[in-house]
């Protein structure tokens, strides 16, 4: 008989659920800690170069070890033509995530340590694949566009050369620091979903390439980092300020969620929020036919919070930012991956380094035992 009991109790959704241990990131207190750095602290001081590099090698660089981690990153950008190839074929017919998962495959066909999983092989493909995505996905926007291939900039950091493989302009300083910090605060975040999915599959020792596809796909989803697009086409959908309050009214009507609010772990506001709005606000300043996008999203925050108690996530004021940017939409949760590669990476490199096969168990809620034959 199905154990109802033992099945209520379960967590839905495994919430609160401990699942292991790590020493990449904490949640403490409702702060984000980055190997015990705060976020705050982070997206004032470092770049996202350093980040990687905390995260990746474990350790916050000195100056000479951050210029060799950069210049070992710039070459490694360049993606061979025959993969690009297949991006700029698939690109223009699908979703830029489905265009990313098919490039990081086609990535593991050329990566020599592809079936080794030791920490110093791991690393060199965690680099290799930092390095390589904003070239994939640079071709893909490109392709989609109906435009070439621009080829990465070595003197350019990850998040200007990100936004220059995707338009072939060189950002302004205060877009590319922005793209920079909004990189920091999606760096990593514990046992999310997708860095649980990379966790699960490195655990039966498969491979970090293949972690990495099971990663992007867990990623698209828009209760996950899918949440940054819907967020913006559902405000633009909002449309103008005079709408905000019928949207929102069909909205609590019909139970549809607003894209970009609440948090399985932040109950009382995702601290990240604040610091990219902040960001997105100082855009406009250049940028002022934006501003209103901000005004609605501000009066749909303070219905949520109003009548919802439901605070914004990251997801919410990147959709802004990256909108203020002129970013195509569809190419928000790609962004996403150009930087929680490092998080996952290291996620993957700290399951093989010490792994248990990842298999929990379920509650059996069918039907009974019964004869085949009757
Ligand atoms: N809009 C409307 N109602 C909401 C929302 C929302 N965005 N989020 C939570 N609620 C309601 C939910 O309906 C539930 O109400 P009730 O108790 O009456 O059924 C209550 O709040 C508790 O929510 P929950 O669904 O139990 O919360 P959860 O921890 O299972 O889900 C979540 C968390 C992020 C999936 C959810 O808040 C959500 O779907 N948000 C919209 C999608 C989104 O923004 N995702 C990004 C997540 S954070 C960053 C990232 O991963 O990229």
């Amino acid at each position: 008989m199905p154990d109802k009991q033992a099945a209520a109790a379960i967590a839905s959704g495994l919430e609160g659920i401990e699942a292991g241990t790590t020493s990449v990131c904490s949640v403490e207190q409702g702060q984000l800690l980055y190997r015990g750095y705060e976020i705050h602290d982070l997206a004032e001081h470092a770049t996202f170069e350093e980040v990687a590099h905390l995260l990746l090698v474990g350790h916050k660089p000195s100056t000479s070890e951050l210029a060799a981690f950069k210049r070992e990153l710039a070459p490694l950008r360049n993606v061979p033509e025959w993969i690009l190839d297949v991006v700029r074929r698939v690109a223009p017919k699908s979703h830029p995530m489905d265009a990313l998962r098919t490039g990081v495959s086609l990535l593991s066909h050329i990566d020599p340590d592809v079936a080794d999983n030791s920490l110093a092989a791991n690393l060199r493909k965690a680099k290799r694949l930092l390095a390589a995505i904003p070239t994939v996905i640079g071709a893909g926007q490109r392709a989609i566009d109906g435009k070439a291939t621009v080829a990465p900039d070595p003197s350019l950091g990850h998040a200007a050369n990100l936004l220059y493989v995707m338009t072939g302009e060189r950002p302004s300083d205060l877009i590319a620091r922005a793209m920079d910090v909004s990189l920091i605060l999606y760096a990593e975040h514990e046992f999310n979903a997708s860095t649980f999915t990379c966790r699960t599959i490195a655990g039966t020792l498969s491979d970090m390439h293949s972690a990495v596809c099971g990663g992007i796909g867990a990623l698209k989803g828009p209760l996950h980092g899918g949440a940054n697009e819907a967020a913006m086409e559902m405000l633009k959908e909002v449309g103008t300020l005079e709408n905000v309050r019928a949207f929102m009214d069909n909205a609590f009507a019909t139970k549809r969620k607003i894209m970009g609010f609440g948090h399985r772990v932040y109950k009382n506001g995702d601290h990240r929020a604040p610091i990219l709005r902040e960001w997105g606000l100082k855009l406009t300043k250049e940028r002022p036919q934006f501003r209103k996008w901000f005004d609605i999203g501000d009066a749909v925050q303070k219905i949520m919070l109003d009548e919802k108690k439901i605070h914004p996530n990251v997801d919410f004021p990147c959709g802004l930012t990256y909108f203020t940017m002129g970013i195509p939409v569809p190419q928000y949760t790609p962004i996403f991956v150009a930087s929680r590669i490092t998080g996952w990476c290291a996620h993957i490199m700290e399951q093989h380094a010490d792994n248990r096969l990842i298999r929990p168990l379920s509650v059996y809620t069918g039907p009974a035992k019964r004869s085949w034959n009757g």
